[in-house]
């Protein structure tokens, strides 16, 4: 056991499993009284149990730590509200929020239903919001606090899960709201894009080239929540942990932009635009075509 959290309260959702329950041991290893959220469900969101949680708690209490269950879904206000109380109400105070919690409902754009559209956005985007909604609320008065948000690389556009690659998206700008709303009460906000072998990562069509562990990642969050990250004066910040290797994403900015006095007009437009704003290329399009290649010569291909 280290002490990189020592005295801290930490609430991890989907905690139960993969690599939220890595992030709930290993901040529990580190010193920090944990609160387990897990609504124990399918990998598509249905058959909730509470086991799943509570054999999380039993596992951090074995070892020496403490910790709490919470079963509850957390892509409700009440969930969301429930993780935060009962950190409160248990330990007396809130340090730490981490949102893990997530589902995947594949499907082509063109045949998406609302049925899975809706709770892939109410689990991810709104799961983070009920969460950092109550938590932030305590942070304020506290004068600190971290907050932690799950992205994926698929932010950046998915062939088969614009619902998942949307939530992702919504999630970044997320935390830079909270990380530009809270600064001056002291508070955090950063998101981690994992790689990790996990039951979600199974089934990706092609061979990542950089994947790890839940423990890589845990490792990671245990670092952000800890003081030294909030001695760096790290928010705001969108990170990558895939194996060996960790990565911060650029902030969004603009690439190029041109001036037209007197109104832009459609015509002024067309004659503009190519040649002296242009495009900015999109990596995931340019992987994607080399994917269809290789598929179309029937190697496997990687990624
Ligand atoms: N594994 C990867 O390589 C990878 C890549 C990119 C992003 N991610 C993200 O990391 C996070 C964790 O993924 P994982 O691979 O550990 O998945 P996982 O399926 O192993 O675990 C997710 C957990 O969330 C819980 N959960 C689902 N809905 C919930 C709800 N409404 N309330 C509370 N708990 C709920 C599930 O019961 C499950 O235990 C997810 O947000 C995922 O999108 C993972």
């Amino acid at each position: 056991m280290g002490n990189f959290l020592a005295g801290k309260v930490i609430a991890v959702t989907g905690a139960g499993r993969g690599i939220g329950r890595a992030v709930a041991l290993a901040a529990a290893a580190e010193g920090a009284r944990v609160v387990v959220n897990d609504y124990g469900v399918s990998m598509d969101g249905v058959s909730p149990t509470s086991e799943i949680a509570e054999g999380v708690v039993k596992e951090i209490l074995a070892a020496g730590g403490e910790a709490v269950a919470v079963a509850d879904d957390i892509s409700t206000m009440a969930g969301g509200q429930r993780v935060v109380d009962v950190a409160v109400s248990s330990y007396g105070r809130i340090d730490g929020v981490v949102c893990v919690a997530g589902i995947l409902r594949e499907r082509m754009l063109f045949n998406m239903s609302e049925e899975e559209w809706d709770p892939v956005l109410a689990t991810h985007l709104k799961g983070t919001f009920t969460v950092f909604r109550a938590a932030s609320a305590v942070m304020r008065k506290q004068r600190g606090g971290t907050l932690i948000g799950f992205t994926s690389g698929n932010h950046q556009g998915s062939v088969s899960q614009a619902n998942y690659s949307a939530a992702k998206g919504g999630i970044i700008s997320l935390v830079r709201s909270a990380a530009l709303g809270l600064n001056k009460y002291g508070v955090t906000a950063n998101a981690v894009a994992p790689v990790a072998r996990t039951r979600m990562s199974a089934n990706v069509p092609m061979e990542l080239a950089e994947i790890g562990s839940a423990e890589d990642v845990a490792a990671l969050v245990v670092y952000l929540l800890s003081d030294s990250a909030r001695e760096q004066g790290i928010t705001g910040q969108v990170y990558t942990v895939a194996g060996p290797k960790i990565a911060v994403w650029a902030q969004p900015r603009e690439l190029r932009a041109a001036y037209a006095s007197g109104g832009w007009t459609v015509d002024k437009i067309a004659e503009f635009l190519p040649g002296s704003v242009g495009v900015d290329p999109m990596p995931m399009l340019s992987r994607l075509q080399e994917m269809e290649r290789a598929a179309r010569e029937g190697s496997r291909p990687n990624a």
